[in-house]
Parts: C-alpha cells; sequence; structure tokens
C-alpha cells in the first residue's frame, strides 16, 4: 500500500534501459520475401534493417531486459517500484503483459497494467505516470514502451513490412520532493475519425451460440496501412503540436539540446526538424538499425543517447509520438539522470 506523498509536485527522469532481439534483417534478406530494394528501403525511409523476435522470444522477455537495466541505472531495486505501466499494442496476453512483466522483476509492491495507444504509446504512459507521481499518489514508476509488430505484419505486402520492427525501451521516473521538476509540459491528442489510415483490424465470424444468439470468433487481420496519409499526417501533426508545445512553455526552437521524435521514417524527421531550423546533429535517429518499433522507438533512442553520453543530465529535449488512432503528443522535458 502506497502512502500519499502531500508535498510532491516534480517529476525526475532517473534511468533508462533498452532490448532488442538478437536478430537482424537486412534490407537484402528482406528482397528475398518481397520485390523490394535496399536503395528503395533506404531512399524512402532511412531504413537499413530491423530486429525481429524469434519463436522463443517474448514480449516479457524484451520488457524485463530493458526494466532491468533502467533499474539498474537508477540504482534501484524492483520492489521499490510502486507502479509499471506497459505501454504495447502488441501484448503476449490481451489481458495485459504488465502484470507478467512485475513478476519477472519480482516488483512485488508495483501494481502493473497496459496501456494501448500504438507509436504514440510510450510518451501517453509517461504523461500518465507523470499525473500519479505529482499527485503525490505514487513515489517512483517504471514506463515501458515496448511492441513485437513483427507478428502482425503481412510480410508479403511490400507497402508495410520493410518500415517495421521489435524492440523495448524503458524509463524510470521518481517523484521530487525538492522543487526540481523535469517534465516542463505536454500536450496529447486523438482523432479517430481519421483511424482507418492504420489498424491492425479484428476480424470475426459470426457462429451459433444458443437459440437465435449468435458469439463472434476470430482474431486480427495483419496490419493496414495507407502510408501515404499516415505520412501526411506526421508532417502537418507533429511539427503543429511541438510548435504549441514550445510557445507554451516561451521555449526557443533553438535552445533545445534535442528533438527526440518517433522513429517512423528518415524523411518524417527531416521535414519536422527543418520546420524548425534544428540543426540534423541536434535529431536523434537510430531508424537505420531498428526501423520502426512502435512504442519503443522513443525509449530505445532516448537510452542510447544516455548510454553513449550524448544526453547529458540537465539537457531539454522535445519530444513527439505519433500513430495508429490516429493519436499523437508531444512533451519538453530534460534528463535528471541517476540521484
Ligand atoms: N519496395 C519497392 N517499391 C515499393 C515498396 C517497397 N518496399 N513499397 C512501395 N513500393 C512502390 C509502390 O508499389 C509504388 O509503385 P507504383 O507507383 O508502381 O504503384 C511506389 O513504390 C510508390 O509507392 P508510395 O506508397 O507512393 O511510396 P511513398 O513514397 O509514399 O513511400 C512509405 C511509402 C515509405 C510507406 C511512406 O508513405 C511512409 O513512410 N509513410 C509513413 C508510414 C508510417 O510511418 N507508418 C507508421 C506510423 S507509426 C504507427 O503507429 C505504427
Amino acid at each position: 500500500m502506497v502512502e500519499p506523498l502531500s508535498t510532491t509536485r516534480g517529476v525526475l527522469f532517473r534511468g533508462s534501459g533498452s532490448a532488442t532481439p538478437s536478430r537482424s534483417i537486412s534490407n537484402a534478406e528482406l528482397g528475398q520475401r518481397v520485390q523490394t530494394s535496399d536503395e528503395w528501403i533506404r531512399s524512402r525511409t532511412g531504413i537499413a534493417a530491423r530486429r525481429v523476435v524469434n519463436s522463443d522470444e517474448s514480449l516479457a522477455e524484451l520488457s524485463g531486459l530493458a526494466a532491468e537495466r533502467a533499474l539498474e541505472m537508477a540504482g534501484w531495486s524492483a520492489d521499490s517500484i510502486d507502479l509499471i505501466l506497459l505501454a504495447t499494442s502488441t501484448p503476449d496476453d490481451l489481458f495485459g503483459s504488465a502484470p507478467r512483466l512485475q513478476a519477472r522483476l519480482g516488483a512485488t509492491n508495483a501494481a502493473a497494467f497496459d496501456l494501448t495507444a500504438a507509436c504514440s504509446g510510450f510518451l501517453f504512459a509517461v504523461v500518465t505516470a507523470a499525473q500519479y507521481l505529482r499527485s503525490g499518489a505514487m513515489r517512483r514508476i517504471l514506463v515501458v514502451g515496448a511492441d513485437q509488430l513483427s507478428r502482425w505484419v503481412n510480410w508479403d505486402d511490400r507497402r508495410s513490412c520493410v518500415l517495421f520492427g521489435d524492440a523495448a525501451g524503458a524509463v524510470v521516473m521518481e517523484a521530487s520532493e525538492n522543487g526540481q521538476d523535469d517534465l516542463d509540459g505536454f500536450l496529447l491528442r486523438s482523432d479517430g475519425s481519421r483511424g482507418e489510415v492504420l489498424q491492425l483490424p479484428q476480424v470475426s465470424q459470426r457462429k451459433p451460440l444458443v437459440g437465435d444468439a449468435s458469439h463472434q470468433c476470430g482474431g486480427f487481420d495483419p496490419i493496414q496501412m495507407n502510408g501515404q496519409e499516415v505520412y501526411k499526417f506526421a508532417v502537418r501533426e507533429v511539427p503543429a503540436i511541438l510548435e504549441k508545445l514550445l510557445a507554451q512553455h516561451g521555449v526557443a526552437a533553438d535552445s533545445l539540446d534535442w528533438l527526440l521524435l518517433h522513429q517512423a521514417n528518415q524523411r518524417i524527421l527531416d521535414a519536422v526538424a527543418d520546420r524548425f531550423s534544428v540543426p540534423t546533429k541536434k535529431v536523434l535517429s537510430n531508424l537505420a538499425h531498428y526501423g520502426n518499433t512502435s512504442a519503443a522507438t522513443i525509449p530505445v533512442m532516448l537510452d542510447e543517447a544516455v548510454r553513449s553520453g550524448s544526453i547529458q543530465p540537465g539537457h531539454r529535449i522535445a519530444s513527439s509520438g505519433f500513430g495508429a488512432g490516429l493519436s499523437w503528443g508531444a512533451a519538453l522535458f530534460r534528463w535528471s539522470g541517476p540521484a
């Protein structure tokens, strides 16, 4: 049982971690499956390879590795965590994978639940965690963004299969009691009326149940995507929401240390950076190695930049996630680092 804190206002980002499957599939290898080429994929997306879970790997395992690394960076034991939020659209179990992650970590004092907002999921989860921390209801929260879209991609559809991969990333967040607050602000948006441009829809057959009653029986169809519409959505909405957030907080784009966007397509990253005149060296990108890993892209990129020393404590970061739903959001924060 968590005792509420009365003085808590601030949010701190204490540690990060990430994990990717061992098997990397290059563009050239994909060309053995669908009619495509390394040149086409690289020039249209910036992607050179993606990681794909094998039959022994699971979302819980990848998430567990990422979470353990984040806890280790913060120097926290798993039983000091009050809440686990797992942002994913591809759980191992539709009832939720967060409790399995909780058990795997031995986070015996944590409540755990899944949160689904596709590629915006990690950002939505960070903002959700911040509310628990600011209210004083929780002291320490683990937020994981993890997806294994390879299970749901149509590997014969060259228009979409070249984009996606699997990964998990994590951050651990803490309530600050000394007035320091490293989450400056956020904006979240959804527009279900445009959701058909990117879907992983349920399909079902009606089967007789009893008398005149029937029930639905089925599963899910692979990802269906209108790439051009998703592209237009991203290059319109991401700059707009970032612009609004920066203006709300009086932050000039040239004062940012890093732009940390959902890694969907290098052309989208470049278009957003151009709009704010942010130099390429401040735009974090690891798309070439992993492709679009949905809810995992932002925390995996964050973790790599923290571990390489690019992101330092105190650095100001503008982040934006966007994807199916449609959903999108932005957050302005500083990397706190371990206490
Ligand atoms: N290899 C070779 N040719 C291809 C491939 C491929 N992998 N895919 C499509 N083509 C062909 C098409 O068939 C088409 O040929 P045609 O004119 O003879 O019909 C031609 O290339 C152009 O196709 P477009 O779809 O117009 O290509 P476009 O330049 O729009 O690029 C892309 C496609 C890369 C998918 C782009 O639209 C994009 O990145 N969109 C955003 C997608 C995205 O980010 N989705 C994830 C969002 S996040 C989430 O929530 C999961």
